[in-house]
């Protein structure tokens, strides 16, 4: 099977020096490509700025800003089964970027932001029958918020991660997540390292993938 799997923050710069981002390492996207390409699929991984090697048998494609990221993967999009967002896509943009570095005398005490792009959601007409698995980074009530986003993006399952609890959610090299499905159905995972729930994630996707076929 072909998975398209994105990993990792974006970046979105204010000028050549600021930048917004957020807390996102790519652990966790990462184990994903890589327990994808051990289970002998064909991975493509859309990263944002991470200090990650590139798992053995996976093309990687690097991008920085959440439209580069929705280029890339709208580019590799019809060529995959399985696509699974992993990002952490900055949810907003500065609304002008500097070619040149801004003087604090120049800068003004509040950023205007506009929002980017919600890349699954401007996918989602190019979905068919190919299986959509979103992510959902939450710190409060994670299964009521990701079950609303699940429905909202048209997911085939989305992976909640409550980013609070004990050896969870950004940089840890374990997780704690809870898959939760259309139809209701939920598995919570006990607290594994983040390769043991990418196997059990991409296992999941085939599962799917294969019931759409
Ligand atoms: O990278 P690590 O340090 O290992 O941390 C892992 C993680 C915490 C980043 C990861 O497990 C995780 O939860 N990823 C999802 C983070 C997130 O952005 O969640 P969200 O609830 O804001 O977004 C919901 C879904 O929509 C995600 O699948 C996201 O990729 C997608 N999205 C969000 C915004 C946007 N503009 N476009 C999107 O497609």
């Amino acid at each position: 099977m072909r998975f398209l799997i994105t990993a990792g923050p974006t970046r979105e710069p204010l000028d050549p020096v600021r930048f917004i981002s957020n807390r996102s390492t790519g652990k966790m996207g990462f184990a994903l490509a890589q327990a994808a390409a051990e289970a002998g699929h064909e991975v493509v991984l859309v990263a944002g700025p991470v200090a990650l090697e590139t798992p053995p048998g996976v093309r990687r494609v690097d991008i920085e800003t959440a439209l580069e990221m929705l280029a890339a993967v709208e580019r590799e999009l019809p060529a995959a089964e399985v696509y699974i967002s992993c990002a952490a896509v900055a949810d907003w943009r500065p609304e002008v970027c500097s070619p040149t570095k801004l003087k604090k005398h120049e800068m003004a005490g509040t950023l205007r932001l506009v929002r980017n792009p919600d890349i699954l959601k401007t996918l989602r007409p190019l979905k068919g029958t190919r299986t959509f698995i979103g992510f959902a980074a939450e710190t409060g009530e994670p299964d009521a918020e990701a079950t609303r986003k699940l429905r909202e993006k048209g997911l085939d399952m989305i992976v909640a991660n409550d980013v609070t609890a004990p050896g969870a959610g950004f940089a840890h090299d374990t997780n704690r997540v809870t898959l939760l499905f259309p139809d209701g159905h939920r598995e919570a995972l006990p607290l594994m390292t983040k390769h043991e729930v990418a196997q059990r994630v991409i296992a999941c996707a085939q599962t799917l993938a294969t019931q759409t076929e």
